[in-house]
Parts: structure tokens; C-alpha cells; sequence
């Protein structure tokens, strides 16, 4: 364990974990003291319908008011909800908790007006402006429920989410800014609504003066409908009702609408920024993630505002704009307490400037803590950041299916000593084995699948968006009586939980949960590939990076270096830029089990440079030797 984060041994986490696996209800109903509620909630747990736990069942509140509402009631109005830093279009601003109320209240007017009614989806594309927050906040505000997209995705998948989610609205910009270039969102909105079946009633577009779109018959501009719009108040929903629905990358390249219900979600992330993140009202918190993301959700929107913090919405990259000092002045600029990121923006860092030469000049005593999470922190990473900062640096291990961390150290709560390449100890509420391939659970330090006993805690998902069934398949009928995570690792003796990385075809690039599933369904429509497999790779910088290996047909005339950039292009085009595919290699045959399935986990083991499982057959062998060298170079 490292020396600069001493335990303080006041024992606070033990007892805290061990009162919320023995007494579930009374740990949770004391955490729902910090949400305001309209009928507080009879009950706590309700296990009526397992293996569908529902948590405050009855209890009745409306999210949008605990993160703005209230505290303005309490008199701290004057006080700074969110600040805005766009280092891409050289543009700041800042609302105040009555600032935001007021716009996030008018656009709920907006959306009532174009008929949002509680229960109805709106989907927002939207690139990091404030105006992605006040669109989330409006429509929980109506009781309706978001899915947010990520801007780096591309038409056909926004199209398959417009088709999950049957928005009766749809709210976007015209463009979003990448570094060197304006991307254009309004062409692929329109694009995705021409593949989409579903048909929003109305679009409302955020016009940008990098690119001002071309507006149709369905599309409304943001500021006209704003600006006589009167401000909507807040519809009371029920605690199980949705709040939100957010699509992740699964093993197949239909994404998983992960549900998010409002009281267990407002309970949840309220008890992690006090006790993990160690944050209250009045603290800068900045998550340099994107709203897309389940970190911008948790942490970028709900958290902070519901805790009466200021929360931080950053338009930009950790480097190139103008340089790797951006994270460095925009912690001064605004005294960030404490900043959120994924490791791959440190990398990405490090690699610009290694000695941290550009943090000079900028003062940075307001920064307490670094929280890294979204894929595994390396060891060097960890080293690298914690020796330039000189604060504990905190990893923390959680899926956009949880919500909120699994796994931390939690700051608030109880500081516990820090180990590298560990996120630290379970959470609260969670009770996290690892199980063997049947189901057993296996002593301190031995490698499994980590699984979480049901019922999960408040926060996580209660199911999948319109497919119980799918959730039960995917997560609970892998072991009995668990959420299988995906993810695998061990426990050590201490109780610190390592995460080595996924079990299945989910891949993390740059801290972005993406399919390598999908991608395959891409590279397979190339009409010289017989057949493909899409592996992650390790990458100094994005942690992983999907590449195709593909067998072409037979008597296929087509040149390497064209059928790279076409493939590439392809899943660029379906996906998105997003996916980062670079590379498609042409290999003679690929593993295969008898019945004939690639064995994909084989070839991922070659390319980590773990043990890899014996090949089933002799022909294996040979196809593995071929491929061993080309899975493991560059
Ligand atoms: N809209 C349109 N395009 C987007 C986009 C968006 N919202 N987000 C990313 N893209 C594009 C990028 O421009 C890039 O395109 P390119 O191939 O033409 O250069 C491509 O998608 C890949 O983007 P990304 O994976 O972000 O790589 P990058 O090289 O642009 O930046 C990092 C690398 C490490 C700097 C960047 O990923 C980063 O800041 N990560 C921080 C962590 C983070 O946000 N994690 C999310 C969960 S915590
Ligand atoms: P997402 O749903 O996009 O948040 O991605 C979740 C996945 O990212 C997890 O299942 C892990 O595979 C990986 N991940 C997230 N945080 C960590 C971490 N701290 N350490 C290791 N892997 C992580």
C-alpha cells in the first residue's frame, strides 16, 4: 500500500458496508433523508416481483426538483449550479442555481408545449453545451424520461435508439466541435430519422453559430420556442417510475437500454458524493466525460446538483486546446475540488507534456482529489499522476449499468489506504464474489468472473428498457442469486477488489464502452470478408483499440490496403468515429471451437499476453501460430 493515503482507521466503511448487506431497508431509508420527497416512501425494499427488486416503491419525489428547485427554496439561489468552459469555441458562461431553474423550467414549458407529457421519452444528441443539462433537466422535471446519445455516434446507430426509445421529441444542435473540425449533428439526425421507423413529433435544434443547420417542417429552433415559452413546474412521479434510459454496449450490436428510476437513482448518488467523492454543497466537482456517457449522467448533471454543489460542463479535450495545460487551467480558473476523468485523458497528457511542465503558473491548491474510473488504471498511469499532483488519486470501478461505483475508496466516508491497479474495497450495498465457471465462489487472490449477489442497491438497474427478458439473460442467469458484471478479477486478503478486464465482446476505448459485436456485423458486409472477428489490443494511450481480423473469400482480388480503409471507413460510417477501428488484418483462418464458433476469447488472451485456454483441435494450433505474432504487434 502507498504512504500517502494513511487509513484513518476510524472503521466508518466496515461498519458502514456490513449494516447494509445485514439491514438494507434501514441503511437506505437513512440515506433517503438527503432527497426531498413529495410522499416518502412507504416501503424501502420491495422484493415482491424478484429478481425485479424495486427500491422505495410508493415513495413519491420529482428529481428535477432536488437537484434545482430545492436549493433555491433553501436561499442559496445566488449560489453557482454550473459552470461552462468550451476552450473550442474560446467560450465561457456560469448559471447560478435560480439561473439554471429558470432556463431548465422554461425548456420543460418548451417540451409541454410540443405535447411531453410524464412517461414520454425525449432523446437528446447533443454535443457538451449547457444546454444538454437543461434539456435532461426539463424532462425530468415533466416526468418524462431522457436517452441521452453520444455525439460520436453515428446515424444508424442513433436510429436503432430512436427505435428503442420512441422519443416523442428529439433535441440536438447543429453541430458539435472535435479538435480541427466542425461536426455537422443536424445531417445525421435527419439521416438517422430517415432510417428510424419511429417518427419524433418534433425536433428542437440548439442552433450554433459554428454551423447554423438548415431547418425543416418538423424542426423547431430552440431559442424562438424558449423564448415565449412559460416556465413548466414540477411533475411528482413515482420512485420506480424512469427517470432515464441509457444504451450500452453489449455483446451483440443491439445496445442494452439500461433503466434508471428516479428515488433509488437520487438516494444513490447523493450518498456517493458525500461519502464517496467526499463532496458538499458549495464544492467545485468537475467529471471531464461527456453527458453520452453514464459518468456525465451520474456525474457531470445529477450528482453535483442534487448534492447543491457546482458542477463543471467542459467543452473540449484534455489536449490540443490549446495544449495538455487545459485540465490544469480550468482547475484553477474555477477552484476544482475534485476532478473525475477516465485514465486514457492522463495518458493522453503525459504523452504531451511528461514531466507536467505546463501545470506551472496555474495554482492548483483547490484540487483535493483525482477520481479515475471508466476502464483499469495502470499502475503507471496511477504513479505519473499522483506524482505530479501530489493528492491521492482514486480509482473506481462501476458500469453504466450501476450508476455508481462498486468499487472505491471512499473519501468521504473513511479514506482507506490506496493500492495501485486496485479501485479499492465494495461499496455499500453491494456484496461482490467471484465465482468460478459454475458458479462457486473462489478464495482471496484467485482470478473469476465478479458478481454481485442480489438484490443490487439502489441506483442500479432495475431492468432493461421494454426486455425484462433480456436483462434476466444477459446479467442474472449466468449464476443463480447474481448480476454477473461482465468483468473479471479477484479479491485480495484486505478485501480490494482488481479488475482485470471483460469476460465478454465488450471492449473500453478511451474510456468508451464499445461492442466489438457490432463492428464485426459492420466488417462482415464487406463483400471480399468470409468471415471476421473484431478483438481489442492494447494501446499505450486508449487502453484498447478494436482491430479486425478477417478471412477473405475465396478467390477475393481485393488490395490490403483498400480493403483496410474501406472496412474502416464502414464502421466509421455505421458506428461512428467513435469505434476507432485502425486496423484489418488479413489472416488465412481464424480459431474455431468443433461446432464451428470463433474462439474470440483465445485470440484476446494472445493479444493481453494472458494464458491462453488449450485449442480444441490440431488445426487450431497451426491457425493460432499464424496468428499469435499478429495479435500481439502493433
Ligand atoms: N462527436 C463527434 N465525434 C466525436 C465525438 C463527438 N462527441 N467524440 C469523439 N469523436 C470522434 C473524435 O473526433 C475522433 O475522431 P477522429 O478519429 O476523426 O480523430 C474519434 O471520435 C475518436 O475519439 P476519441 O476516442 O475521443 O479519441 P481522440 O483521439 O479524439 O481523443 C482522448 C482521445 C483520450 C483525448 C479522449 O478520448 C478523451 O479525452 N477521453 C477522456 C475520457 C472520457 O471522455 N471518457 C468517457 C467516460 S469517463
Ligand atoms: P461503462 O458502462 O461504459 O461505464 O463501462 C463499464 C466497464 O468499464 C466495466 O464493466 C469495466 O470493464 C470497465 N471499467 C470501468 N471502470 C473501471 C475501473 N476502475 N477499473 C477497471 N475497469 C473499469
Amino acid at each position: 500500500m502507498t504512504s500517502e493515503t494513511a487509513a484513518t482507521g476510524t472503521g466508518a466503511y466496515k461498519a458502514a458496508h456490513e449494516r447494509s448487506l445485514a439491514d438494507p431497508e434501514g441503511f437506505w431509508r437513512e440515506a433517503a433523508a438527503a432527497i426531498d420527497w413529495d410522499v416518502e416512501p412507504p416501503q424501502v425494499l420491495d422484493r415482491s416481483d424478484a429478481p425485479y427488486y424495486r427500491w422505495f416503491t410508493g415513495g413519491r419525489l420529482n428529481t428535477c426538483w432536488n437537484a434545482l428547485d430545492r436549493h433555491v427554496e433553501a436561499g442559496h439561489g445566488d449560489r453557482l449550479a454550473l459552470v461552462y468552459d468550451s476552450p473550442v469555441t474560446g467560450t465561457a458562461a456560469s448559471f447560478t442555481y435560480t439561473e439554471l431553474l429558470d432556463a431548465v423550467a422554461r425548456f420543460a414549458g418548451v417540451l409541454r408545449d410540443l405535447g411531453v407529457e410524464k412517461g414520454d421519452r425525449v432523446l437528446v444528441y447533443m454535443p457538451m453545451v449547457p444546454e444538454a443539462v437543461v434539456a435532461m433537466l426539463a424532462t425530468a422535471r415533466l416526468g418524462a424520461v431522457h436517452s441521452v446519445v453520444f455525439g460520436g455516434f453515428a446515424p444508424h446507430e442513433l436510429a436503432i435508439r430512436i427505435d428503442d426509445a420512441t422519443p416523442k421529441v428529439v433535441v440536438s444542435a447543429s453541430c458539435g466541435i472535435e479538435p480541427g473540425r466542425v461536426v455537422e449533428y443536424k445531417p445525421m439526425l435527419d439521416k438517422a430519422l430517415e432510417q428510424a421507423e419511429h417518427k419524433p413529433t418534433a425536433t428542437v435544434i440548439l442552433q450554433r453559430p459554428q454551423a447554423v443547420a438548415e431547418m425543416g417542417a418538423n424542426d423547431h429552433d430552440w431559442a424562438e420556442l424558449a423564448a415565449t415559452a412559460d416556465p413548466a413546474g414540477c411533475v411528482m412521479v413515482d420512485a420506480i417510475d424512469p427517470l432515464y434510459v441509457l444504451y450500452t454496449s453489449g455483446t451483440t450490436g443491439k445496445p442494452k437500454g439500461i433503466v434508471r428510476d428516479n428515488g433509488g437513482h437520487a438516494v444513490a448518488l447523493a450518498w456517493s458524493m458525500a461519502n464517496v467523492y467526499g463532496i458538499g454543497p458549495g464544492d467545485v466537482f468537475w467529471a471531464a466525460s461527456d453527458v453520452g456517457w453514464v459518468v456525465g449522467h451520474s456525474y457531470i448533471v445529477y450528482a453535483p446538483l442534487l448534492t447543491g454543489a457546482t458542477t463543471v460542463v467542459y467543452e473540449g479535450k484534455p489536449v490540443g486546446t490549446p495544449d495538455a495545460s487545459a485540465f490544469w487551467r480550468v482547475i484553477a480558473t474555477y477552484g476544482v475540488k475534485a476532478l473525475f476523468t477516465a485514465p486514457t485523458a492522463i495518458r493522453a497528457i503525459k504523452k504531451e507534456d511528461p514531466s507536467a511542465a505546463l501545470r506551472e503558473g496555474h495554482d492548483l491548491s483547490s484540487l483535493q482529489t483525482l477520481f479515475l474510473a471508466g476502464e483499469r488504471l495502470d499502475p503507471d498511469t496511477y504513479h505519473w499522476a499522483s506524482d505530479i499532483l501530489g493528492i491521492p488519486v482514486i480509482d473506481n470501478w462501476w458500469q453504466t449499468e450501476t450508476g455508481w461505483p462498486i468499487a472505491a475508496n471512499p473519501r468521504g466516508l473513511e479514506p482507506l489506504p490506496i493500492k495501485p491497479g486496485s479501485p479499492s474495497v465494495v461499496m455499500p450495498g453491494y456484496d461482490v464474489r467471484v465465482l468460478d465457471e459454475r458458479g462457486l465462489p473462489v478464495p482471496a487472490g484467485q482470478e473469476g468472473n465478479i458478481s454481485i449477489r442480489l438484490p443490487l442497491p439502489p441506483g442500479t438497474l432495475p431492468t432493461l428498457w421494454n426486455d425484462d427478458k433480456r436483462y434476466v439473460d444477459s446479467y442474472l442467469s449466468v449464476f443463480t442469486g447474481y448480476y454477473a458484471t461482465g468483468d473479471g478479477g479477484y479479491i485480495d486478503e484486505d478485501g480490494y477488489v482488481f479488475v482485470m478486464g471483460r469476460t465478454d465482446d465488450v471492449i473500453n476505448v478511451a474510456g468508451h464502452r464499445l461492442s466489438t459485436g457490432a463492428m464485426e456485423a459492420v466488417v462482415a458486409t464487406h463483400p471480399a470478408v468470409a468471415e471476421c472477428a473484431v478483438i481489442g489490443v492494447h494501446d499505450a494511450l486508449k487502453g484498447q483499440v478494436p482491430r479486425a481480423f478477417v478471412v477473405l473469400k475465396s478467390g477475393a482480388d481485393v488490395d490490403p490496403g483498400v480493403l483496410e480503409k474501406e472496412v474502416v471507413k464502414a464502421v466509421r460510417d455505421e458506428i461512428g468515429p467513435v469505434a476507432a477501428l485502425k486496423s484489418v488484418v488479413v489472416v488465412p483462418a481464424l480459431p474455431k471451437t468443433r461446432s464451428g464458433k470463433i474462439l474470440r476469447r483465445t485470440m484476446r488472451g494472445i493479444a493481453d499476453g494472458r494464458p491462453e485456454a488449450p485449442p480444441s483441435t490440431i488445426d487450431d494450433i497451426s491457425v493460432l501460430d499464424v496468428l499469435r505474432p499478429l495479435l500481439q504487434g502493433d
